[in-house]
């Protein structure tokens, strides 16, 4: 069999004395579209910066393309990154450009391409996430969900081979919802990119996934705790999975613990802007 596109090998993450990733393994590979899911807290995010090599973990591997990310230099994760689309939670648009700028950027910054094919390009994508004619406006006078639709707009405008997506449609109405999810199966489907897709979102997720993975919290943080097709996760006899994808407000996972990470987010992290 060929070398995964990605390949997670014992991974655990400490911050200070808190275990936030533990013993975590799986491979991904092409065409794949892995779902991570899990409470909120879980290690979702994180999980994706070690993947992406923004955050170095306290042991384990992580290999993309066959080759060791936690020990790669700067500039070698520069190179390779130029092989992904990354389209992050926090990762905010910038304000002083317009959409059409936000969405040029990774073309101006990577690609010798000129300006004639550029703006096909951003016309495109933005075609592709339903704001075709807001190219010209900012950030600021367009909403919360737009400005995501952009940013998934960026994060594919180099073709990625490899797509990484932070809760792509949190914010979403139903229907924008499945431009984005149809959006990603076509890339993934017609174009064989592979992707990693965090998302609470169940619907979105047994829509475009064909792994998933969820991660535990409380005594389980940051272990897997179901691994599988959608199908097996569905069929799944753990009592958490089944709370998780039938959203029951009532069972294993204690509403406590939930409540207690939503107020540790609230006051300890920078809130994303469009929520
Ligand atoms: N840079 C950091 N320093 C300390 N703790 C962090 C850091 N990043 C994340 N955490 C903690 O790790 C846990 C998992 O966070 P995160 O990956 O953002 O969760 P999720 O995306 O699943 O909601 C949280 O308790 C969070 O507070
Ligand atoms: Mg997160």
């Amino acid at each position: 069999m060929s070398v995964p596109v990605i390949e997670v090998r014992d991974l655990a993450r400490k911050f200070g004395d808190r275990t936030v990733l533990n013993g975590i393994s799986f491979t991904v590979e092409k065409g794949d579209t892995l779902i991570i899911m899990g409470g909120s807290g879980c290690g979702k995010s994180t999980l994706l910066r070690h993947i992406i090599g923004s955050m170095r973990p306290t042991s384990g591997s992580i290999k993309i393309y066959g080759e060791e990310v936690t020990a790669m230099s700067p500039a070698a994760l520069d190179k390779l990154r130029l092989r992904f689309g990354m389209n992050f939670q926090f990762g905010a648009l910038l304000q002083s450009l317009t959409v059409g700028q936000n969405v040029a950027l990774p073309l101006l910054e990577n690609s010798r391409v000129s300006p004639d094919i550029v703006d096909l390009v951003v016309k495109l994508k933005l075609e592709l996430v339903g704001l075709t004619g807001f190219e010209h406006l900012k950030p600021a006078e367009i909403s919360g969900g737009m400005r995501k639709r952009v940013g998934l707009a960026r994060a594919v405008a180099l073709d990625p081979e490899l797509l990484f997506s932070d809760e792509p449609t949190s914010g979403l109405d139903p229907i924008m919802t499945a431009v984005i999810d149809q959006l990603t199966l076509d890339l993934t489907r017609k174009l064989d990119m592979t992707a990693v897709v965090v998302t609470h979102d169940m619907v979105s997720a047994f829509r475009i996934g064909t792994k998933m993975i969820m991660l535990g919290t409380g005594k389980m943080q940051g272990k897997i705790i179901a691994m599988g097709t959608p199908d097996e996760i569905r069929k799944s006899d753990s009592p958490e999975v089944q709370q998780f994808i039938n959203g029951q407000p009532d069972g294993p996972i204690p509403l406590k613990l939930a409540r207690e990470d939503y107020l540790e987010r609230l006051l300890g992290q920078p809130r994303p802007e469009d929520l």
